[in-house]
């Protein structure tokens, strides 16, 4: 029995595979382009895909025993649900443990755009830095400002709790409402009142574009614009005309196209800081994803149920 994974995945959890007498195959690249995974899943019963691997009903018809796709991710977007549905196919994904190290780094972006220090840095290193001034690189100050989560699942949640530490007001909008300490808004409340707004929604058919143009000329002028969850959520085209006067930065950990090509307009812009897609790249963070897919995965194959099902 054979389980494709197709990437090197950081710690020790496919060694637990191994011991159970599974045939272990690791694609060792950066990537794994479309026609290699199609000849790579022939035979295979479990497929480990990271968010870049489009896992769809092609790739399931190719990999006729397949008994179990766990995801190395929360978002399974990547992944035809309907079809591993109608193929008998489980699906898993790796809730939980990715949270802290994604609210890490959601407000990690949110002080980077905040108090420039992107910029900062590069004015600093290109030699730019000959004297102190009252007004060099003023920023936004966190304390008292709002912050309006679109999306308030463990990942929304651990934001917020951290917002509260900075001083921000913290008020949200998701499908529906929650017995929450914060206001729960309208997403076009949200976006009139917040002065930081944070996606924190998974990607599907009814969240692709939410920030469409209209919603990112509707946020408040002056405001900052974060993503850690899915680039498809905006329109980034849209989105660039917005960082072009309307708003005051964006930090963005996921983009639409992604990876975002070199020579894209986003980079060109001081106010958006972009990150590759780490949100959740805390080492052991990262090691734990390992563990609870391999778990989802072992748990199929051993005829017992996952404890993360999607499908
Ligand atoms: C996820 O888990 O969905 C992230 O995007 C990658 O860790």
């Amino acid at each position: 029995m054979r389980v494709l994974v197709t990437r090197t995945l950081p710690g020790k959890a496919l060694d637990r595979l191994r011991e159970r007498g599974l045939e272990v195959e690791v694609h060792r690249g950066l990537f794994l382009p479309k026609a290699e995974l199609l000849k790579r899943v022939e035979g295979a019963v479990g497929l480990i895909p990271t968010v870049e691997d489009r896992i769809d009903a092609e790739v399931m018809d190719r990999a006729k025993g397949l008994k179990v796709i766990a995801c190395y991710s929360v978002g399974v977007d990547h992944v035809d649900l309907e079809a591993a549905r109608e193929r008998g196919i489980r699906v898993t994904h790796t809730p939980g443990v990715l949270t802290e190290a994604t609210a890490d780094l959601t407000l990690a972006l949110l002080l980077a755009v905040a108090r420039r220090v992107v910029e900062g840095a590069a004015y600093a290193r290109d030699g730019l830095w000959k004297a102190w001034h009252p007004e060099l690189l003023l920023g936004l100050d966190l304390q008292g400002l709002t912050l309006g989560l679109v999306g308030m699942g463990r990942i929304g949640q651990a934001v917020a709790k951290r917002a509260l530490a900075f001083g921000m007001r913290v008020v949200y909008h998701a499908r529906t409402p929650k017995p929450l300490p914060y206001p729960f808004l309208s997403l076009e409340e949200l976006l009139k009142e917040a002065d930081v707004v944070s996606l924190h929604t998974p990607l599907t058919p009814e969240t692709h574009r939410l920030l469409n143009r209209e919603r990112l000329f509707a946020m408040k002028r002056g405001a900052i614009l974060l993503n850690t969850a899915r680039g498809a959520l905006v329109d980034t085209e849209a989105l660039v005309e917005a960082l072009r006067g309307h708003l005051f930065g964006a930090g963005l950990d996921v983009t639409d196209p992604e990876p975002l090509p070199p020579g894209h307009p986003l980079y060109a812009l001081p106010n958006a800081v972009i990150t590759p897609h780490i949100g959740s790249a805390g080492r052991t963070t990262r090691e734990r994803m390992a563990e609870v897919a391999v778990e989802n995965l072992l748990a199929v194959l051993e005829g017992r149920e996952p404890p993360n099902p999607v499908v």
